[in-house]
């Protein structure tokens, strides 16, 4: 059994392996003149079962993923499975309007043809594997336990989901803490503006922590944080698994929040000030009980 990783997960990937205590495998990752992506494997492969571990986030991820792949089949390793830690392109899964791609159908189509496994983390609606072929084996892994742990000691009193399709992960995040659980209503308004419709939520004087699967422009955290203080609430914690933070949001958030928490599905978020947890337990885990 062997680990690779592309560009967008080399850290995390490496975490994994020195966790489960698989070999990472060496690579040449560089670019053309052009920016065209070169891919050597350095070590061999052949008869090997080998996890691809790599985001398909931003676009130049899945070509990694695609390189990845087609080398360690080209050079004959015996199996490949991919962890996508943060799917891109998750969120284009339907076709809304007549002439609409289904973005996240074309990615997987590409990136799961032949593979033995395919795992997301906190996918953004999980049935979205179900367009996987019949025989990949697909999992969607969670962090709710992760952020869960950290909100436990927080001490926080209750967990919110910002929006009804975070009700049931607020409700098993708070079922992890020992708290209770709400959410809030939201209506998005734009790609980068919602609104949040004040709820009788009894947050007066409580801690509160906010968990959702990403957070993007941050007009959902914003929102819902703001919603909570406006209610009473102490403390707000808003988590989520994964950070995108566009457009330098973070810089409002942490004067709106007590403290901004993510995972390291995506990379060095730390460097922009927000608390990290890391999944690579998670994957090492998950490795453990379907890999080796
Ligand atoms: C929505 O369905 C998701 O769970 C997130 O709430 C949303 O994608 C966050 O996006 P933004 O940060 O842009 O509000």
């Amino acid at each position: 059994m062997m680990i690779i990783s592309g560009e967008h997960s080399e850290e995390l990937g490496k975490k994994v392996s020195e966790l489960s205590g698989i070999e990472f495998v060496k690579r040449t990752l560089s670019r053309f003149p052009d920016d065209e992506l070169y891919l050597c494997l350095e070590a061999d492969v052949e008869e090997e079962e080998v996890l691809i571990i790599e985001n398909s986030y931003p676009d130049t991820g899945i070509v990694n993923c695609l390189l990845l792949k087609n080398a360690l089949i080209e050079n004959g390793a015996a199996a490949v499975s991919f962890v996508v830690p943060y799917m891109g392109y998750a969120r284009q899964d339907r076709r809304f309007k007549k002439g609409e791609a289904v973005s996240i159908k074309a990615v997987l189509e590409a990136l799961a043809n032949g593979v033995k496994c395919f795992t997301t983390i906190d996918l953004h609606k999980k049935e979205s594997l179900n367009l996987l072929p019949p025989s990949v084996k697909r999992t969607d892994l969670t962090a709710v336990g992760t952020l869960a742990e950290y909100l436990k000691k927080k001490d926080v009193d209750i967990i919110v989901g910002p929006d009804r399709g975070s009700r049931e992960r607020a409700k098993m995040a708070a079922k992890l803490v020992g708290c209770e659980s709400d959410y809030l209503e939201k209506k998005r308004l734009s790609g980068t503006e919602v609104q949040i419709s004040p709820k009788h939520l009894s947050v007066k004087g409580k801690s509160v922590g906010i968990i959702d699967d990403m957070i993007s422009t941050g007009g959902t955290i914003l929102k819902a944080s703001e919603n909570l203080f406006s209610l009473g609430a102490e403390k707000v914690y808003a988590c989520c698994t994964h950070g995108l933070f566009l457009n330098n949001i973070f810089n409002r958030l942490r004067k709106v929040c007590d403290e901004v928490v993510c995972t390291d599905t995506l990379p060095e978020r730390e460097k922009i000030g927000v608390k990290v947890l890391s999944v690579a337990p998670l994957i090492a885990e998950w490795i453990e009980e379907n890999l080796v």
